[in-house]
């Protein structure tokens, strides 16, 4: 007789690329919807499975877990893993997987079409045109700010924020970092200055956020980081919502604080569609996308469940946010 193949949740299509070797070693359950299943829906969801291939949009708390005591991964379809309590599944010993490197030049990318969308006013642009404004060629139509020569606070300074660092060679900015963790020799051969964060804001006209989502980076910009910034500076966000005060934010929009913002998340996530920041001319808020293009999405499909089949078969997976689990469960 084949041995019985265990039971995992998925809960939302994923790609292809990743699915695919899901359902040859498992029994799939697979969420079909486009929004995330409710807690209720989640629950029923992940009832007797083995693994769980989980999004960012998924709580997986400690009671989730305690419903589930046979529940072995949770295989998490990004970088961050912020939507799991990871003490409480390193409690249990449940091991948790993400997906970082496939995804780094991806976002790196897409933060800097951020940064160039607000200081160009690409938006505004395109807005213009759609309501029928454009009339002629202005001198003053639309003006935004050079990049070239501009200095560029890179907050996070991990594998995404070096890749941030490397793309601002070629616009000649002067680069700050600011990290809890530093590494000289890596600064140094970017061209990159490590700065106190109150320095960083105070002294770049662009600042870009890198962190992950920690109890120490929730709201790591509020009203007195703001206030720090230049006036005409813009702030980009393409790591978590919650690192950045939205009220804070608005007010600094709102009133000139600072110059502009291009957010690829928020809080909360989505953003209510008549929250004011989506009427602000000068934000750029776009639907957490970074990680979005074809070639990426696939990788991190394939890395999400290389780790939830590694971990099912007792074999170490490539990514693991909390290895002490399977340190411990192999003696
Ligand atoms: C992540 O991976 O954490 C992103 O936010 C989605 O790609």
């Amino acid at each position: 007789m084949a041995p019985t193949k265990p039971t995992v949740a998925v809960t939302r299509k994923i790609p292809e690329a990743g699915l695919v070797m899901v359902r040859e070693a498992t029994e799939t359950r697979l969420w079909e919807e486009e929004l995330p299943p409710s807690p209720e829906q989640l629950a029923a969801l992940l009832r007797g499975c083995d693994g769980a291939l989980t999004l960012l949009t998924d709580d997986i708390t400690g009671d989730v877990l305690d419903r589930e005591p046979q529940l072995k991964v949770v295989s998490n379809f990004a970088v961050g893993y912020d939507n799991v309590d990871v003490p409480a599944a390193t409690a249990r010993g449940v091991a948790v997987c993400n997906t970082p490197d496939v995804l780094t030049e991806t976002t790196a990318d897409f933060a800097w079409a951020l940064l160039m969308a607000a200081a160009r006013r690409v938006v505004e642009g395109v807005d213009y045109v759609r309501a029928g404004k454009w009339k002629t060629w202005g001198p003053t139509l639309l003006l935004g700010r050079d990049l070239t020569g501009a200095t560029l606070g890179i907050v996070g300074f991990g594998r995404i924020g070096r890749e941030v660092a490397k793309r601002a060679r070629g616009f000649d900015m002067r680069v700050l970092a600011y990290d809890t963790y530093q590494d000289p020799e890596v600064a140094r051969s970017l061209g990159v200055t490590y700065r106190p964060l109150d320095e960083l804001l105070r002294e770049a006209d662009f600042v870009t956020l890198h962190v992950a989502l920690t109890p120490e980076t929730q709201q790591l910009i509020g009203a007195r980081e703001l206030k720090l910034m230049k006036r005409e500076a813009i702030l980009v966000n393409a790591a978590r919502g919650p690192v950045v005060d939205t009220d804070a934010l608005t007010d600094a929009l709102r009133d000139g604080t600072i110059g502009g913002a291009a957010l690829d998340v928020t809080d909360p996530e989505p953003l209510p569609a008549d929250h004011p920041l989506v009427f602000l001319p000068n934000a750029v808020v776009v639907p957490h996308m970074a990680s979005a293009t074809v070639a990426t999405r696939d990788r991190m499909a394939e890395t999400a469940a290389r780790n939830l089949l590694a971990v099912l078969r007792g074999e170490q997976p490539p990514h693991i946010v909390n290895p002490e689990v399977l340190e411990r469960a192999n003696g």
